[in-house]
């Protein structure tokens, strides 16, 4: 129930609703009580053994307010009978308790109506709490989580909380009150027979509460499968080209199957698990009332106990009303346990810690002036796996480009992930202008630095939108300048809608050459200082080749740039060149020289056989 009280504080924002929930849940049980309690004068006078005041009585304080409304009540009833007849007052009974009855579902609806403030207040807040940690947590968070189970945590288990926890909310306020209310008032009719209630609560919580834990644990296992069903459907649309391509629609539809069908397993555990809350609490709630029927007809018919008849019938009446609250109760009680591992998904996210978080006292800064400097960076990306990069050293002043070279898997784009701090490095440091850049701002760094990564990536959106990402302001002109210099505005203006045409999901409506082309020209648009940029190494043909070659040229021009490439025209116009085998630096130099020196340059240059 830990969840329970961490939930508790997304209510605070919405505590007056919680209040006023309160208070028409308070007068509805007031209501309640009532308007049961309108009976006991009918049957008073139907077996004409009301008891009759003829002394208007006279009130003496808080100590003996009860006694003195039952005697008001009894007065005036007895008034009536004397003035009109016993029909009359009948009549007028039957009124008033139409009207309590009233007022008890008015407040009742009230107490929801105020309550629903609360309950989507919360599910947005935490919502967006969540989509707010997932957008910031490290990049390394993303590489051992299953993108749809996050998915299904913003979505599917959000609402499973929705559905069980803060719709208990309603039960927990509202029942205790009802619960407690009336059994004060069972304990005032006849506390002997009230005793049968007590003997009841210890027996039903013990056989309540261990369906409840088994409860628990299968909740868990369905929130999770589902987590992986939506993982597999966001693989599986994700693959699609490749599925059909390798036609192993048959292996996939299999692999899912298996897996809803032991979602449907553990469903039916968690479904029959929850159905039997309400049954045994009311099968437990019938015992009681039979022994009380028995006890209370021998008390009442023995005349063993001054319980009067219409007492007796209320009493029986009241039992009835508060089955209804114990079986909510025991649901709710349920549900939470149900909704307990969503709660545990949630939280489980909310309370990662960010491992890239900026210094309370970082530095923002506003320009690159100098250089960027690293010294002696080792990395790895997993406590107990191997360095990926192994003490590598080296400069790029302002307006100079370095490219990194060197066979796959040698450690190129995580150096180039290391610099605008999506991981840190495990050993060594990086310097901008002299500044360890994990004292600077993320958002900075960041912003001094523009990315072309290996894979374009795009959003489904206008070609205009995703042109003008994370910046503002820009005019039309400046959108078309940009896409000019990265050769992109003659196919845009091909297309049907122009810059305003969807590309479809990352992009797909295009060609590689053309998303590549975009995100060039989303980065010149940009206009960062410094340039990162992961060359794909995917075949384009010659005319698009030539197309984006030109588009990187002039997005370099007069920028800082490191560059991953592939293409010889690339290496060869770099300041330096930088060649990596296995995380570690080979050799470094231009072009000639390492041409001259004939060792792993030369030979990954003959091996590439460029033109
Ligand atoms: N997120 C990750 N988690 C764990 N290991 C990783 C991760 N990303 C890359 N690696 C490992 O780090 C090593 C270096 O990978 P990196 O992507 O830096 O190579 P690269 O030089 O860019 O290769 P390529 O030329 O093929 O793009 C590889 O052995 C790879 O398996
Ligand atoms: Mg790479």
């Amino acid at each position: 129930m830990i969840y329970v009280k961490k939930l508790f504080r997304y209510i605070s924002p919405y505590t007056r609703y919680g209040v006023l929930n309160i208070i028409f849940n308070l007068l509805y049980v007031l209501f309640s009580l009532f308007s049961i309690s309108v009976l006991m004068p009918v049957m008073g006078i139907l077996f004409k053994t009301q008891e009759s005041v003829f002394v208007k009585p006279i009130y003496h304080g808080i100590g003996s307010a009860s006694e003195y409304a039952t005697k008001s009540l009894n007065y005036y009833i007895t008034m009536q009978m004397e003035q009109h007849g016993p029909m009359q007052a009948l009549a007028i009974i039957s009124v008033a308790g139409a009207v309590m009855f009233l007022f008890k579902n008015l407040f009742r609806f009230l107490a929801v109506y105020e309550l629903s403030f609360l309950r989507t207040g919360i599910i947005k807040d935490l919502r967006d709490e969540l989509h707010h940690k997932v957008i910031n947590l490290h990049t390394g968070f993303f590489s051992n989580q299953r993108k749809g189970d996050i998915m299904a945590r913003i979505t599917t288990d959000i609402n499973e909380i929705q559905g069980t926890f803060l719709n208990s909310i309603e039960q927990l306020i509202r029942e205790p009150f009802m619960i407690v209310s009336t059994l004060t008032l069972m304990i005032y009719l006849s506390p002997e027979l009230t005793v049968f209630v007590f003997v009841l609560l210890p027996v039903s919580g013990f056989l309540i509460s261990s369906i409840g834990s088994s409860l628990k644990k299968k909740s868990a296992v369905a929130q999770k499968l589902n987590g992986y069903i939506l993982s597999l459907v966001e693989e599986h649309i994700n693959g699609i080209r490749v599925i059909k391509a390798f036609t192993v629609e048959k292996n996939i539809e299999e692999k899912f199957e298996n897996t809803t069908t032991e979602y449907r397993t553990a469903m039916i555990s968690v479904l029959n698990r929850n159905a039997m809350a309400s049954p045994i609490s009311e099968f437990l709630g019938s015992l009681v009332i039979f022994t009380i029927v028995g006890y209370g007809g021998y008390l009442v018919l023995g005349g063993e106990s001054d319980l009067k008849p219409q007492e007796f019938f209320v009493y029986i009446g009241l039992f009835y009303q508060i089955l209804n609250p114990a079986k909510a109760l025991t649901s709710a009680y349920y549900n939470m346990l149900k909704g307990s591992a969503s709660a545990e998904r949630i939280f489980e996210i909310l309370e990662t810690k960010n491992e890239i978080t900026d210094k309370d006292n970082a530095k923002e800064i506003k320009l690159f002036e100098e250089d960027i400097k690293l010294n002696n960076i080792t990395f790895k990306y997993e406590e107990n796996e191997n360095y990926v990069v192994k003490d590598v050293s080296f400069k790029v002043s302002k307006g100079k480009s370095v490219a990194l070279v060197g066979q796959s898997g040698s450690g190129k784009t995580t150096i180039a992930n290391l610099i605008p701090r999506f991981y840190d490095t495990t050993g060594g440091e990086i310097l901008i202008d002299g500044v360890n850049i994990k004292d600077v701002s993320k958002k900075s760094l960041r912003s001094l630095i523009g990315i072309v990564t290996q894979e374009s990536i795009l959003f489904n959106d206008s070609i205009s939108s995703n042109l003008t990402l994370g910046v503002d302001n820009v005019s039309e002109e400046e959108i078309i300048k940009a896409a000019k210099i990265a050769n992109a505005h003659e196919f845009i203006t091909n297309l049907p809608n122009g810059y305003d045409t969807n590309i479809g999901d990352g992009g797909n409506k295009l060609s590689g050459g053309q998303k590549q082309r975009l995100s060039i020209a989303r980065a010149i648009l940009n206009n960062p200082p410094i340039l990162i940029l992961d060359e794909a190494t995917s075949a384009l043909d010659t005319e698009s080749e030539k197309l984006v070659q030109q588009a990187l040229g002039n997005l370099m021009e007069n920028r800082t740039s490191i560059i991953i490439a592939h293409r010889l025209s690339t290496i060869k116009n770099a300041d330096s060149i930088i060649v990596m085998k296995q995380g570690e630096i080979l050799e470094q130099g231009n072009h000639e020289n390492l041409l001259n020196k004939k060792g792993e340059y030369y030979k990954l240059i003959q091996m590439q056989s460029f033109e």
